[in-house]
């Protein structure tokens, strides 16, 4: 995963209209989940008979791998697989290798939920992967079956993080959605628990992503009031970025017992520092999370556009990119009739 002449130098892309340069590609690569956490899939809209992408819908690894490579031509460096839930896509593996093969790359991170990742931890690293996310809401048991929907088995999300880290992926980051009145309550648990194992939990306040979740202002927590929390019981101290745009704000324990960060998208928002883009498991790409409209590659990978001509399109798509919603929530929310993109469908 060297640098060569053919990528090109940090900075050199194209700039969207507020000035922001394309770093991250966020690859989609299965729409289906086997949980149905109620603020992404609640049970009643995703049901046995919901009509999911059919796997010719879904690009191929060729499609991705070729997508990707010319990603790295307008500025990206690091790519993070999502879903639905990535596992469930069959021979992830194979794709995983294919992309640490790009030359330009440097970072490569996957977000699960981790049902299964006992089962696949040390294939992942054998096939490059190098850091996992997991997402992990809750260690009581009652408050992880609701919030996965009832599909869940906590123990297997527990033993997939252990078996991530014998196989020496990491660091591990566990990502935590809060909600007040709901997990708020099971917070200091978790990070009781992974303090001084390495694992780095990370809140993430909770957010109106898609049509469907309810989002209401008082289910936030603010970051601030959480790390007002859990600084009276472990004090802490603030960490530098560890890069630009990096979205969790990250703080040490002081007695050296590793770090804990908090993403807080709601109470202060990233956008200014926004480098990210998302391709959806059909090959649609939004240029923000809580998008309304994509541009659609898929038809165009098989219609027989050259390399240049999807270039031309991808190039196009950032320079005319001016989102920030996080930055204009209250006025998103008062306008009525905006369809947004679905998590499930976009990865977060
Ligand atoms: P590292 O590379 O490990 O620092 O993580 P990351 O920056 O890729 O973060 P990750 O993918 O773990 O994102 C954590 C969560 O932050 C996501 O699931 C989202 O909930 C939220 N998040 C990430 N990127 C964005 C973004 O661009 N906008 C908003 N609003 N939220 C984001
Ligand atoms: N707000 C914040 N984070 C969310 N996620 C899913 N829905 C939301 C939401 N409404 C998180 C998941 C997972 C990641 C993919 O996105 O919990 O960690
Ligand atoms: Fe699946 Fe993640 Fe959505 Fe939960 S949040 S239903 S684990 S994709
Ligand atoms: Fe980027 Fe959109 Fe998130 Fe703002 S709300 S940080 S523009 S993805």
């Amino acid at each position: 995963m060297a640098a060569s002449d053919s990528v090109i130098p940090l900075g050199a892309g194209p700039r969207d209209l507020r000035g922001r340069a394309l770093r991250d590609l966020r690859i989609s690569v299965m729409d289906r989940c086997n949980f149905r956490c109620p603020y992404c899939m609640p049970r009643e809209t995703f049901h046995d008979k919901y009509r999911f992408l059919g796997s010719h819908e879904r690009l191929s690894f060729d499609e991705i791998v070729r997508l990707a490579r010319l990603f790295v031509r307008l500025g990206v460096r690091k790519l993070r697989l999502t879903g639905g839930e990535p596992l469930l896509r069959p021979n992830l593996t194979d794709l995983i290798g294919d992309l640490t093969a790009i030359e330009g790359i440097e970072d490569i991170a996957l977000t699960t939920n981790g049902a299964l990742l006992a089962k696949y931890a040390f294939e992942l690293r054998a096939a490059g992967l190098q850091r996992i996310t997991v997402s992990l809401d809750s260690l009581d048991p009652g408050v992880f079956t609701r919030l996965s929907g009832g599909f869940g088995a906590l123990e297997d999300v527990l033993s997939g993080i252990e078996q991530a880290r014998r196989a020496g992926l990491g660091p591990i980051k566990v990502n935590t959605v809060i909600q007040r009145g709901v997990n708020d309550h099971t917070a200091i648990e978790l990070v009781d628990r992974f303090r001084g194992t390495g694992v780095i939990v990370r809140f993430i306040e909770y957010m109106d992503v898609g049509n469907r979740n309810h989002w209401r202002p008082d289910l936030v927590v603010p970051s601030k009031e959480l790390m007002t929390r859990i600084s009276a019981r472990w004090p802490l101290t603030p960490l530098e970025r560890a890069y630009h745009g990096e979205v969790a704000e990250r703080y040490s324990f002081t007695d050296g017992r590793g770090e804990v960060g908090f993403i807080s998208s709601v109470t202060q928002p990233f956008c200014g520092d926004c480098t990210r883009a998302r391709l959806s498991s059909d090959g649609v790409l939004y240029t923000c999370l809580f998008a309304t409209h994509g541009t659609h590659l898929r038809d165009k990978l098989r219609g027989g556009a050259s390399d240049d001509d999807l270039l031309r399109v991808m190039r196009e798509t950032w320079l005319r990119r001016a989102d920030n919603y996080s930055e204009q929530r209250q006025a998103h929310l008062a306008a009525e009739g905006e369809r947004k993109v679905e998590m499930f469908y976009i990865g977060g």
